[in-house]
């Protein structure tokens, strides 16, 4: 086992306990990421209702010679938890990069994408980094002098609260420096009918998602969970503009953890994942707050997702 295991191990233990000694009944989303969880993510990417990789991946395709006029050619394409990279051909055809770092915590996925994408780019000098993109990173001494474009595609920034999306935002700043770019995808408000189906899929695959997090706790935290008597929920809470996830138990329970017996009522929640959704305007103050300043937006005809182009202008002194 190596370190970072052991990392993991422990700070996994230490929210799970939280949730239930403490009675948070709430757990952090990242954990919903081990090796099943991430397949499960790729299987909803393609799920009808999931709108939200399509419409992206189109509008990548479809604005390359506007990414083009707009962030020209030789930067660095710097990728914040580039995963399997599956987006980011289409943005490195249409703007002629100087190289290609892509950042991921997870050491052997990143890799692999990345020799997969060097087959594809053969003449592009690719330098992974194996890191976790919530701080700081210091990038590879060889993209130092080269103009920086970020990428950060998924609306993944929709998984954090807005304290921390703002701080994630000012680190990705910290990282790319000042003159730089960011290419960020966010999901947008939109019919909450549509938002619910898109997380509560018809075939059931965002329930088996959200329910892995039960299974890996029996798995990793020696539990004894009764999975099948929990029910995946989604709820669009208007309030905060976001999809918040849920497992339901549907009866009283008990159940043990390392060792350790826990009750939960007939009914209780426990809050697993949210998904924050955006109007531009909410968007760009986000942004604004973070120190990047908008540039550019790209929309698909429904409105339902857009990429935003920002840049890291000086700050200058309000009045
Ligand atoms: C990774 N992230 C942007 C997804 C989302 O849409 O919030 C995670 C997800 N959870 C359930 N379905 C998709």
């Amino acid at each position: 086992m190596d370190m970072t295991t052991t990392l993991v191990d422990h700070t996994f233990r230490k929210d799970v306990r939280r949730c239930f000694e403490m009675q948070t009944y709430a757990i952090p989303a990242r954990w919903l990421y081990d090796r099943r969880g991430s397949e499960l993510f790729e299987e909803i990417t393609e799920l009808p209702e999931y709108y939200p990789t399509r419409t992206e991946t189109a509008l990548l395709k479809a604005n390359g010679a506007a990414f083009a006029a707009s962030t020209g050619s030789g930067r660095a394409v710097i990728e914040f938890g580039s995963g399997s990279s599956a987006k980011t051909p289409h943005l490195l055809k249409a703007i002629d990069p100087a190289a290609y770092v892509p950042i991921d915590i997870s050491g052997a996925f990143l890799e692999h994408s990345a020799s997969l994408l060097q087959d594809e780019f053969p003449k592009l000098p690719i330098y992974p980094v194996e890191a976790d993109f919530m701080k700081r990173v210091a990038l590879p001494d060889a993209v130092a002098d080269m103009p920086k474009l970020g990428f950060f595609p998924g609306s993944t920034i929709g998984n954090m609260i807005a304290r921390t999306s703002v701080d994630l935002l000012r680190f990705m700043r910290e990282t790319l420096g000042e003159g730089a770019q960011l290419l960020i995808g966010i999901d947008r408000i939109k019919d909450p009918q549509i938002l619910v189906d898109a997380y509560d899929d018809s075939a059931g695959v965002t329930a088996q998602f959200s329910l892995n997090l039960l299974h890996r706790i029996n798995r990793e935290l020696d539990g004894d969970i009764p999975v099948e008597l929990f029910r995946h929920r989604a709820e669009w809470n208007d309030l905060y503009a976001r999809i918040e996830i849920f497992l339901e138990a549907q009866q009283d329970l008990r159940f043990s953890i390392d060792g350790q017996g826990y009750e939960l009522g007939k009914g209780q929640k426990l809050h697993i994942e949210n998904s924050h959704k955006y109007g531009l305007r909410d968007a760009r103050l986000m942004l604004r707050a973070g120190g990047w300043t908008p540039l550019h937006e790209w929309s698909d005809e429904r409105d339902y997702f857009t990429l935003m182009l920002v840049e890291a202008h000086p700050y200058k002194h309000a009045p």
